[in-house]
């Protein structure tokens, strides 16, 4: 008999009511038992249950990303010994996303190498959320979904703007202020640096619009020390915003990021729960749609 299967691994037992709430009656949704020896080494077991079943991981890699990690290749490799007959691994934050390339002689590209280790442990397919770069995606010899979360953001971003203007911290996030735009019927636009020639010295500004006066939504996918975030804000507001909201998929916020954000004047933070809850965020369920997702997989 085949079914559905969903195993919560340990470090990820605080997204398990999502998950329940996420998942239909005939799904059954456990939390992996995991521990961790006393040398440090990971330990996982999936629940025998799964044999003859398709199974989906749900693992985010918040910190620390390497228990996470391992937990996930292991629960993979437990689950196949115990009889599942497909593996797949809904990671809501893949970490290590951001280096996607050599920047620096001699570096890895790390998202590349935790690609391979998942399809090498047996994960067939993944679902995440709005992956720094999709094309790193393409490392990976299965299927994959990378949702961005535009329809769950932009509901919430309607209740706390008016007529706003969307915008991008950098050329290279314009597509998700796009969607964005889109979704909400509004005027978008991205942050503009420039090095002055002379002295070196770098300003930012949006590129075409003016935000004179106007509400603007910020569209990125993460904030981790907040550092982008925070010089978007302070720029916008000399430029004369009336008021800066952030829409983000996923809130790191590490170190004193949220001190920064409040400084800088950015008035809300609106985030999925890809990872744990960070004080000042008000938090979108993306679960239901990560489930749908995975399903489709299956
Ligand atoms: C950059 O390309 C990313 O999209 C984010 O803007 C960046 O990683 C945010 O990092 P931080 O919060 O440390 O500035």
């Amino acid at each position: 008999m085949s079914g559905e299967f969903v195993i919560v691994l340990p470090s990820s037992e605080w997204l398990v009511e999502s998950v329940r709430k996420a998942s239909s009656e005939e799904m059954a949704v456990e939390v992996a038992y995991g521990k961790v020896f006393p040398d440090g080494e990971v330990y996982v077991r999936v629940p025998p249950e799964v044999k003859d079943k398709n199974v989906i991981l749900v693992q985010s890699m918040d910190s620390p990303q390497e228990k996470a990690l391992w937990e996930l290749l292991l629960a993979a490799d437990a689950s196949l010994n115990a009889g599942a007959r497909h593996v797949i691994a809904l990671i809501p934050y893949l970490a290590y996303a951001r280096q996607d390339k050599v920047f620096l002689e001699g570096e890895p590209v790390s998202i590349r190498v935790l690609l391979k280790a998942m399809h090498a442990a047996g994960i067939e397919g993944i679902v995440t959320v709005d992956i720094h770069n999709p094309k790193s995606l393409d490392e990976f010899k299965g299927e994959t979904v990378n949702v961005i979360p535009i329809r769950e953001l932009g509901e919430a971003v309607k209740q706390c703007v008016e007529n706003p203007l969307v915008i991008a911290p950098d050329k290279g996030a314009l597509h998700r202020a796009k969607m964005m735009s889109e979704y909400l019927g509004a005027e978008y636009d991205y942050i503009e640096k420039k090095r002055d020639r002379m002295t070196g010295e770098i300003s930012m500004s949006v590129k075409e619009m003016s935000v004179k006066g106007r509400d603007v939504v910020i569209v990125d996918d993460i904030i981790s020390t907040g550092g982008t975030l925070a010089k978007a804000t302070e720029m916008l507001y000399s430029q004369g915003a009336r008021k800066v909201v952030a829409a983000v998929s996923h809130a790191l916020l590490v170190g004193n990021a949220l001190d920064k954000l409040r400084r800088a004047g950015l008035r809300k933070i609106i985030a999925t729960n890809t990872l744990r809850r960070r004080e000042g965020v008000d938090y979108i369920d993306i679960m239901p749609t990560l489930i749908s997702e995975a399903r489709k997989l299956l």
